[in-house]
């Protein structure tokens, strides 16, 4: 099938190739609750919120200016997908933390949780490391597909269909991360 060219008025954000799940004002919204509860349940302890890259970069950016807490941040990045779209269950440390974890209380945050085997396996490392309590906070919940049911998503910012969705962080094959919506690819062979 050949590609329809893109209208001339069509942009990367305006691409009728896109159906929006969330929008910004939603994903906002949403994500100052979560903030807030986050601030309340953390009150008093050193908190380190631990990203894992790429994905995490605007939750991460949005979430921590709505924790009123004094904090610190770190990241980790780990291989999973490649370039497509199937989990593997591999995982590995692409980048490692810079400061140790011990005694600090730590939420990982996720773009999101598919299969569950990246978290799974990350949660595992982290917790050999003697942290306080870890925490899980993922932008987005995708449950149908879930291999691992014993997963628990502390903070959850929406749930998501079993559709491969992009943007806010969430890429295909690198593309769409700086999309500020959430939404679904119609048809991915005209991406
Ligand atoms: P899991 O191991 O299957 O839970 O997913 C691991 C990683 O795959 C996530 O952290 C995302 O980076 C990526 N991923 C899973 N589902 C999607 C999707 O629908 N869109 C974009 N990336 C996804
Ligand atoms: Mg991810």
């Amino acid at each position: 099938m050949t590609a329809e060219p893109k209208t001339a008025s069509s942009t990367e954000f305006t691409n009728t190739n896109l159906e929006v799940l969330f929008t910004e004002e939603q994903i906002r919204g949403r994500i100052a609750e979560l903030g807030k509860q986050i601030t309340t349940e953390y009150a008093g302890k050193e908190l380190v919120l631990v990203g894992v890259l790429k994905g995490c970069c605007l939750f991460m950016a949005d979430l921590m200016r709505e924790v009123d807490l004094n904090l610190t941040i770190d990241f980790m990045a780990v291989s999973s997908y490649k370039d497509g779209t199937k989990s593997t269950g591999d995982v590995e440390i692409l980048k490692d933390l810079s400061n140790p974890i011990r005694d600090k209380h730590v939420i990982v945050v996720e773009d999101i949780v598919d299969t569950g085997l990246t978290l799974s396996r990350l949660l595992e490392i982290l917790e050999s490391r003697g942290a306080a309590s870890i925490k899980l906070a993922s932008f987005l919940d995708k449950p149908e597909p879930r291999i691992k049911k014993g997963l628990k998503i502390d903070y959850t910012g929406f749930t998501v269909p079993n559709k491969f969705v992009v943007g806010y962080g969430l890429d295909a094959a690198g593309r769409y991360r700086n999309l500020p919506f959430i939404a679904v690819v119609i048809d991915p062979a005209n991406a």
